[in-house]
């Protein structure tokens, strides 16, 4: 694992990861634990920014150059003051942009089949400070919902985890984030919650069982990671 210098920007690294199984047969790992660990081992697995571009629906614009691979498998992503920057247009509106920072997103998109489902885990270290919001999530490739925010740091110290139906039918859960500045595992087992048609998702962090939500109709609905 590889020390974080504390950031005068926020950072967050992320040792990884992810994802697993047909239920019904052998386990099968989609995304190697050491997919950070090479420029040639990300590429096979993983994209950089948003799976539609660089802008969302904050004031922080991803880039390319925000996002560093090391050796030990590790992904830091940085966040950047900047200005100058062209604002971003989302849902009508202009917001503008105050910092460059990092996102990747899996090549795969996920979805759950009828009695199947994935592990997603990864070990992170997020900071929690005011005006950060790092993300660890799940979202819909054709539709919106599906989300699942497998794991969230919206600075307020905590850590969330969120299931959407709407943008209104929500479950969110926020827990206590001890030390933030250590290594955390979440672990996040989507599965068909019994009846073929809604996903249960079960929230672990640092091997215990923290929360557990479903998703309505999210069943066969492709996501992106
Ligand atoms: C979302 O839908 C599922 C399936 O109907 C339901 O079990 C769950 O309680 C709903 N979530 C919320 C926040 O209402
Ligand atoms: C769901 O995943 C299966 C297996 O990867 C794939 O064959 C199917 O096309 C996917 N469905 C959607 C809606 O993406």
């Amino acid at each position: 694992m590889k020390p974080l210098t504390t950031p005068t920007f926020p950072a967050l690294a992320i040792a990884l990861l992810t994802t697993l199984l047909p239920l019904t047969t052998a386990k099968h790992i989609m995304i190697p634990s050491n997919s950070f660990t090479s420029q040639s081992t990300f590429d096979t697995d993983w994209s950089y920014l948003y799976p539609w571009g660089s802008d969302h629906n904050g004031a922080a614009r991803m880039s390319k150059s925000q996002a560093t691979l090391s050796s030990s498998g590790t992904l830091t992503l940085t966040a950047k003051r900047v200005d100058c920057e062209k604002p971003a247009s989302h849902g009508g509106k202009q917001i503008p942009i105050r910092y460059l920072s990092g996102a990747v997103h899996a090549r795969e998109r996920f979805n759950v089949s009828r009695g199947g489902g994935y592990d997603f885990s990864g070990e992170f270290k997020a900071p929690t400070a005011r005006g950060t919001w790092p993300a660890f999530w799940l979202t819909g490739v054709d539709s919106w919902p599906p989300e699942i925010d497998m794991a969230e740091w919206k600075g307020s110290g905590k850590i969330s985890f969120n299931t959407f139906n709407t943008s209104s039918q929500v479950r969110a859960r926020d827990v206590d984030y001890p030390s933030p500045g250590e290594w955390h595992k979440v672990l996040c087992e989507v599965r068909d919650g019994g009846n073929g048609r809604d996903v249960s998702v079960r929230f672990w962090m640092d091997g215990r069982v923290v929360e557990t939500q479903y998703g309505k109709g999210f069943v066969g609905k492709s996501m992106y990671l």
